[in-house]
């Protein structure tokens, strides 16, 4: 097989670099180009100075890092081994996104185009900085083969069991071999009549190689709700009992990649259940793609507005603003879902994307035991549903006393570190499932004899969301713990972390400026965290008589030292 032309590498977070490296790959192929798409960590690297045609499309993500499918291409690539000139016989263009109201902008595609550059690489094309999406990926028809071809089985061939494949001894889990941890509880934690559901739960990992320290997170790959996965067969007029295989219909096409973990044979309702992302809300390719199924005419004129670049705005009224699901839009369209051909459903439909949780446990307080805390979410748009979370609501769902339950996980390091010296005291802020990384570190600490701990925890009311409690009181007992408490709804005027964090200056200034504490906050990302930054500032002028200016400096100081860390998540 002689060499194909194009290459498209990206690394993807959320799933939207991944979309539109795909959608490239198409529009190059629909030009008789021979492609190639992977994740940059598919990629074997050292193969870069024989190519001739590369487009990186990356993302950002937290504080200007690359996504965790760019990681190990990231590390190679800034090898200070790597000697200048080694990519000269290289031509490439970068396709960077990001959403321009983050500070670290595009951070990545910025970094990786410098390196390139004095790689030896000649950069085509001027670095395409784009929130979603730029001409490039612009005007794309569809009438491509489909990526793979189902064999369906049939009932004579011998049944083969559905079930998630058990990573070999010796492998960590990760993205393409989640562990199946069994769920051991699932609590709900808050009183049952307050309106929010935030459930403790704890997944047993005994056997999995799996290790975490305080401050990690465990991504979850979830499931899509049975009735949904029912609706979904009804549409495409699908059985979802039918088992088949999958083979790439032509080897030097586009290269979509199937998860490992996705078992062959498989039925239908495997696939849909945990691999099609249903819930999502659908991204402009996939109307790009079904409207050429269409031959309804209404919904054929509709879809083709909403892949036109003029019908942007519509499309955004119809589906982001209101969060309308691939099922619903499915449900809207109901001739052409109808007329989908089963070998595109994976180029129609994106695949699940894991979720990321803080982990609130320690292996040390609780061995072979991951446990987090969960706020179920659900919220309201026009539409007449209430909107739900994919990941929380699927766990809330999970009942382990009906019988064994398993979640495909597996762990990542997080950005909270706690110190390793004894005495250096830490000062962690949680307001809500913010508490769960530093529940975590309280355990490790308090099995370490670190006794310098000072907890600020906020909830809505003392009666109906302030779990741990007793935990926290057994912890203060023991002398591991200072605790101070923001109950925002139990008076008229709301009371948050922060103004807690303001009234306790002096205890504050003293850990900071004369101990050497390290300061975290996690949570809802929002207004809190540039709250609590203000009242620490405020302390620091107020106890410690420095200017405004100082206390700017000796919290950024503190930043770069790692004595100030925070986790915030929306
Ligand atoms: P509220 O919902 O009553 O406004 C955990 O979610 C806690 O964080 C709740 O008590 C919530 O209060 C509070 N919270 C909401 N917005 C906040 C903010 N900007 N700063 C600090 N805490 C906040």
């Amino acid at each position: 097989m002689s060499n194909p032309a194009l290459l498209i590498l990206y690394g993807s977070q959320t799933g939207t670099a991944q979309d539109t490296a795909q959608r490239l790959a198409r529009q190059a192929q629909r030009r008789r180009l021979r492609v190639r798409v992977m994740p940059l960590d598919d990629y074997n690297v050292a193969d870069l100075i024989s190519e001739s045609l590369v487009v990186f499309v990356c993302s950002t993500t937290g504080q200007g890092d690359p996504p965790d499918n760019m990681k190990n291409f990231w590390r190679f690539l800034f090898k200070k081994s790597l000697p200048v000139g080694s990519l000269s016989r290289l031509d490439c263009a970068i396709l960077g996104l990001g959403d321009s109201s983050y500070p670290k902008f595009n951070f990545v595609a910025k970094k990786l185009h410098k390196r390139l550059l004095q790689l030896g690489a000649c950069v085509l094309l001027p670095v395409g900085l784009t929130r979603v999406n730029m001409k490039m990926v612009e005007s794309l028809l569809l009438v491509l083969p489909p990526t793979y071809t189902f064999h369906f089985l049939d009932d004579m061939q011998e049944k083969e069991e559905v079930r998630l494949r058990i990573p070999m001894d010796q492998t960590v889990p990760s993205q393409s071999h989640p562990f199946p941890a069994r769920m051991v509880f699932n609590r709900r934690v808050t009183e049952p009549l307050h309106f929010q559901d935030v459930r403790h739960i704890e997944l047993d990992v005994t056997g999995s190689n799996i290790e975490f320290a305080a401050g990690d997170v465990v991504m979850m790959r979830p499931c899509n709700a049975p009735e949904d996965v029912q609706q979904f067969c009804q549409l495409l007029r699908l059985d979802p009992e039918t088992r088949f295989t999958l083979s790439p219909t032509d080897n030097t096409a586009v290269y979509l990649s199937v998860p490992a973990w996705l078992p062959q044979p498989c039925t239908v309702r495997h696939l849909v259940e945990s691999y099609l992302d249903i819930a999502a809300v659908p991204r402009r390719s996939f109307f790009e793609l079904l409207s050429t199924f269409a031959t309804n005419e209404l919904e054929r004129e509709k879809l083709a507005e909403f892949s036109s670049a003029a019908g942007q705005d519509e499309l955004h009224s119809y589906c982001n603003r209101p969060r309308r699901t691939v099922l619903e839009v499915l449900a809207d369209f109901p001739h052409t879902t109808a007329e989908l051909k089963v070998d595109y459903l994976l180029d129609l439909f994106p695949e699940i994307q894991p979720r990321s949780f803080s982990i609130a446990s320690s292996l040390r307080a609780h061995p072979n035991r991951i446990q987090v805390l969960v706020a179920v979410v659900r919220y309201k748009t026009k539409l007449y549903k209430p909107r739900k979370g994919l990941c929380s609501s699927w766990l809330a769902s999970l009942d382990p006393a009906q019988g064994d339950v398993y979640v495909p996980l597996w762990v990542k390091k997080g950005s909270l570190k706690f110190p390793s010296e004894k005495e250096t005291p830490v000062i962690m802020v949680g307001p809500g499932t913010g508490v769960a990384p530093f529940r975590s570190a309280l355990q490790e600490r308090t099995t370490e004899g670190k006794t310098a701990n000072v907890l600020f925890f906020g909830c809505r009311s003392e009666s109906k969301d302030f779990y741990f409690r007793s935990e926290w009181e057994e912890m203060m007992e023991a002398g591991f713990l200072t605790l101070f408490t923001a109950f925002s709804r139990d008076q008229e005027a709301k009371v948050y972390v922060q103004h807690r964090v303001r009234e306790n200056g002096e205890l504050l200034w003293d850990l900071i400026a004369n101990k050497n504490a390290c300061f975290y906050i996690a949570g809802n990302a929002k207004q809190m965290p540039a709250s609590v930054c203000d009242a620490l500032k405020e302390a620091f002028q107020q106890v410690g008589g420095v200017s405004a200016e100082e206390a700017e400096q000796m919290l950024a100081t503190m930043e770069k030292t790692g004595r100030f860390q925070s986790e915030t998540w929306s």
